[in-house]
């Protein structure tokens, strides 16, 4: 039904309005008891074989809404009630910006994918914080906080924007996920190599220690599928040495290139991050190394071109604890998180292991 939605009115609209209709629904309905505990019930169905813990947190299940959704900390309610056992924010940075003029994402329908170039447009650290100390959440989620370089703060400059942020939301922070990783921010991805990384991630666990004395606060990075081998390899082992609780793989690619993209010329020529099923090879290939190079001592999280409950199950496989998806959440519709509660629900009991953890990279462990 939704399919049919989709092509006779999303489709026609422009993608950014379309976004914004959608999330004014999720967010209305959220707002009504009623109609919120029924499409809870419907959409977003509880197994307690899906349960799941990352770093020290409890959820209902591994899948959760990628970063760039609700950007502004608006809708995490509504994206709970959708089924998303986790929520990441953002990316907020330390000062508001409107983002990208517009046109600035783009639906390429025939490769199940987006190309997007919002620029990180956001309400800024002081105003989200301000938003998470007043929210009566309804249902028990977990948070994620993504923060970013402001785009008018200067590379050099980088780390004390961070700071900034990570100060004013880590007491509403269920984790962090330092952001390195956007295309849409000039530099931004340089602070991937490990002599810009380092003192980046040692200043905002600083931060956010300084900032919240009675927990810890969980910090990951979130990196570019873009890397080469040896920079993943590179940020993995700093995400060790530094103690760091997670990595986040990943971001969108700039990458157009052998990817079979079949749309118009047109629309792949947008500048901007590919998002989508174009992704999923190179976003599962980053993120076997990745669990190959840590195993079981960083918490990996797997998100690019995750599409269905297969997708989720191989990522799990491949050595993540928990999966995000946002690009096919907007083919796909709501009743997308109850299609992957179902089917990892069904590998998991088919499989040969006990619980979600105990297949948490097991291909990559296998002896081959
Ligand atoms: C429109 C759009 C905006 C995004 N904004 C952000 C962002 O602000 N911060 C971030 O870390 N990732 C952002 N992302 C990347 C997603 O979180 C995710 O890593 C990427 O889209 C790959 O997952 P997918 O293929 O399931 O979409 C954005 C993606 C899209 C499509």
């Amino acid at each position: 039904m939704y399919k049919i939605f989709f092509r006779l009115v999303f489709q026609h609209m422009d993608p950014e309005e379309a976004h914004h209709l959608a999330f004014r629904w999720i967010r209305l309905a959220a707002r009504v008891p009623v109609l919120r505990t029924f499409l809870a019930a419907a959409l977003a169905p509880r197994y307690k074989e899906l349960r799941t813990e990352a770093f020290g947190l409890r959820m209902h299940g591994p899948f959760g809404l990628a970063a760039g959704f609700d950007k502004n900390a608006v809708a995490i309610d509504g994206m709970s009630m959708l089924g998303f056992d986790h929520v990441e924010i953002g990316t907020v940075t330390g000062e508001a910006q409107p983002g990208n003029p517009k046109r600035r994402l783009f639906r390429l329908v025939k490769d199940r994918a987006l190309i997007n170039r919002m620029g990180f447009n956001n309400d800024g650290s002081l105003a989200v914080a301000a938003r998470l100390a007043s929210r009566e959440p309804v249902f028990r989620t977990v948070v994620g906080v993504n923060i970013g370089k402001t785009k008018a703060v200067p590379e050099a400059e980088a780390v004390d924007d961070y700071v900034k942020s990570a100060e004013r939301l880590a007491p509403y922070a269920d984790y962090l996920v330092v952001n390195v990783s956007s295309p849409n921010t000039p530099g931004l991805r340089n602070l991937q190599a490990t002599e810009a990384l380092r003192p980046l991630l040692s200043a905002v666990r600083e931060a956010a220690d300084r900032r919240v004395a009675s927990r810890h606060v969980p910090l990951l990075v979130k990196i570019a599928p873009d890397l080469a081998d040896e920079d993943v390899d590179a940020v993995a082992d700093l995400a060790v040495e530094l103690g760091l609780d997670g990595i986040i793989a990943t971001n969108t690619t700039i990458a157009r290139e052998g990817l079979g993209l079949t749309s118009a010329t047109s629309l792949v020529k947008e500048t901007g991050g590919l998002s989508g099923a174009p992704l999923k090879a190179r976003s599962l290939e980053v993120l076997r190394r990745l669990y190959a190079r840590v195993g079981d001592r960083i918490t990996l999280v797997g998100v690019g071109g995750v599409e269905n409950a297969e997708d989720a199950w191989q990522r799990i496989l491949a050595g993540a604890t928990l999966v995000q998806g946002y690009s096919a959440f907007v083919y796909e519709g709501p009743f997308w998180g109850r299609a992957i509660h179902k089917g990892l629900l069904a590998r998991l009991r088919t499989s040969p292991y006990a619980t979600l953890a105990d297949a948490v990279g097991a291909d990559v462990r296998k002896p081959v």
